[in-house]
């Protein structure tokens, strides 16, 4: 699939599937999602845009990186915030937005319940975080609204992305860069992944 990339490195696809066990609790499933999340940043990050910049060393004058733009990460509530703390990790000088969306069991339409972003996103490289892609209603509603907001350059980082998720995203976003560590069979009949992991957001806090 175009601009998708899963991230079939050997350690992401050892928690993954840990991640997905029945048996794994809250308390490993927050350590395993974010180990994930770091290993994955390095990949969803690597085409960033980098200028020149001199610097000068405690023996000379060299040629430098420095990153084009500000980062600023965007987790959907409440699943996301389990991806949150690593990506910081790796980006500690990033801004961070949230957005709260809860998809609705009766039609899968995701509501907002919370918005709060930095300022002047169009400066910004904007990397929107939410472990499941799953009928796509929560990221394509997260998309509109950084668009709205100003963002020009977004990217998604999702741990599990059903086919169904990538293709309504694609419907709106047709060069949104995705990364993923699996993309999925299906979706059952009440909109989750299958085979997935069952619910991400319970499953990281034990509700
Ligand atoms: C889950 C998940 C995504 C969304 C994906 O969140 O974290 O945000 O569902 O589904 P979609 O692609 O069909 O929109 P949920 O709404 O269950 O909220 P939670 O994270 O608070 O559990
Ligand atoms: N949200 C989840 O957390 N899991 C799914 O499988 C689908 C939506």
């Amino acid at each position: 699939m175009k601009n998708v990339t899963v991230i079939t490195h050997p350690l992401v696809q050892h928690n993954l599937t840990r991640l997905r066990d029945r048996v794994t609790q809250p308390q490993e499933f927050r350590r395993l999602l974010g180990e994930i999340a770091a290993l994955m940043t390095y990949e969803a990050t690597r085409s960033l845009g980098v200028k020149q910049i001199s610097v000068r060393t405690p023996l000379e004058k060299t040629v430098g990186a420095q990153l084009e733009k500000q980062i600023v990460l965007v987790p959907v509530l409440r699943a996301g915030l389990g991806m949150l703390e690593p990506l910081l990790e790796v980006i500690p000088h990033a801004l961070v937005g949230f957005l709260g969306l809860k998809r609705e069991e009766s039609t899968l339409r995701a509501h907002f319940y919370h918005k709060s972003l930095p300022k002047q996103l169009h400066r910004c490289e904007v990397i929107l975080i939410d472990p499941m892609l799953a009928t796509g209603g929560s990221a394509v509603a997260a998309l509109d609204f950084l668009c709205e907001q100003g963002a020009t350059s977004i990217r998604l980082v999702s741990l599990v992305a059903a086919p169904e998720g990538i293709a309504r995203v694609r419907k709106s976003y047709a060069k949104l860069p995705i990364f993923t560590a699996a993309i999925d069979r299906q979706l059952n009949e009440v909109g989750y992944i299958l085979p997935g992991l069952g619910d991400a957001g319970d499953r990281l806090f034990g509700t």
